[in-house]
């Protein structure tokens, strides 16, 4: 067998032995593509016009009873949307949950809708799995029964159970690629069927969904194989979804988000540390909502099968997979004669980003 005749590579990054096992958001010492800077005439008008984006809209947001997701419905909620407030109320790690028995009032998409409504908005309660085949029916239906519409799915639900590769139970690979992956596909599933259905009635639909991914489905995350898999799932699934659904109206994009929640205080406090100056607390989970709210809209008409990175006042459009350097044999290769060529085209080719946690 011929022998590979020059060192492997170098690696970009090996993933460290303990390392940090998520998200981190980028910093200075990554590139960062080209930047839009903002006008500051647009920045006044959005600090003093009230913003009606989604004005007669019903949406329905995932896991919407904490963190991003709360922060997206209150967002909606302001911009003139009725929200119907998904939430199972489970643990961090998807233990426990209200259930669809518990009072709804005293669930946290409960507490949302309540917020919401002292504000002059409405809102409607879900404490239903989204990645139960009938929940997530469930929820679709929650929106047609008590709005008489949908416009607007933001799918946002999940939780972690973080391990090395190594030790990931299966239980732990299975129930978070479950919710995250399944409770996409489902509620995409069902609000889609709605809107193929209005298509063909001859009732034309202006319908958006917003996906959550992740920068650790994005680029991978050292500790969160489960979470990295599932949530690259659902940038290709989005894609799948822009692709099929464009025929009936609905947008499909997908947003990975970085801020302070749960899922993040603890270990990033540092990083997600309100300032103590009082100046713009970049890691404030309400930061995303905007661009959910615009991707969730009649606004951002055109804009489809797009995943976005949303952090602070940062928006960065995510360029996924993509071919790079190419060779052409113009027959079978044998395995011995590849290394010279292999080399050469991954010398041609961009070198891939970091894995989070990686050093
Ligand atoms: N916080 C970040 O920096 C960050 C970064 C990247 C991606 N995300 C993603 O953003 C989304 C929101 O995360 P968060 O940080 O706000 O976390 P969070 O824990 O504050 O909120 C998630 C909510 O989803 C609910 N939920 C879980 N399983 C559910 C199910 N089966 N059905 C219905 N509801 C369910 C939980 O009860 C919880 O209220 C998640 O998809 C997360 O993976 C967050």
């Amino acid at each position: 067998m011929p022998r590979a005749t020059s060192p492997a590579p170098p690696s970009p990054c090996t993933a460290a032995a303990s390392g940090p096992p998520s998200w981190t958001p980028r910093t200075s010492t990554n590139p960062e593509p080209s930047e839009v800077v903002v006008p500051q005439r647009a920045q006044q008008r959005a600090a003093t016009t009230p913003d009606r984006t989604a004005a007669g809209r019903v949406v329905v947001v995932t896991g919407a009873g904490r963190g991003l997701g709360r922060a997206h419905a209150l967002a909606f909620a302001r911009a003139g949307a009725r929200v119907v407030v998904n939430d199972l109320g489970v643990a961090l790690d998807g233990a426990g949950g209200t259930g669809r028995a518990a009072a709804a009032n005293g669930s946290p998409a409960g507490q949302v809708a309540a917020e919401i409504r002292a504000m002059g908005g409405e809102a409607a309660v879900s404490t239903d799995d989204v990645a139960d085949g009938e929940g997530a029916a469930r929820l679709v239906r929650t929106a047609l029964e008590r709005f008489g519409r949908l416009d607007t799915l933001v799918n946002n639900a999940g939780f972690l159970r973080d391990r090395m590769l190594v030790n990931l139970g299966e239980d732990d690979w299975d129930a978070v690629v479950r919710v995250h992956l399944k409770g996409h596909f489902l509620p995409m599933k069902h609000a889609a069927a709605h809107w193929r259905a209005e298509s063909k009635a001859g009732r034309p639909t202006r319908a958006r969904i917003v996906n959550t991914t992740s920068g650790a489905g994005l680029l991978g995350a050292v500790g969160q194989g489960n979470y990295a898999a599932a949530k690259a799932g659902i940038a290709a699934l989005t894609l799948v979804a822009a692709a099929e659904f464009g025929r009936y109206g609905v947008q499909v994009n997908a947003v990975a988000p970085a801020a302070r929640t749960r899922m993040t205080e603890r270990t990033f406090a540092a990083d997600m540390a309100a300032p103590a100056d009082g100046g713009f607390d970049a890691m404030a989970p309400d930061n995303v909502s905007p661009l959910v709210v615009y991707l969730g809209s009649d606004a951002s008409d055109g804009v489809t099968g797009r995943v976005f990175e949303a952090e602070g006042g940062r928006i960065t459009v995510m360029d996924g997979w993509r071919r790079a350097a190419r060779a052409d044999k113009g027959a079978q290769w044998e395995p011995g004669e590849l290394d010279a060529p292999l080399r050469e085209l991954l010398r041609r080719s961009p070198d891939p980003e970091c894995v989070y946690g990686a050093e």
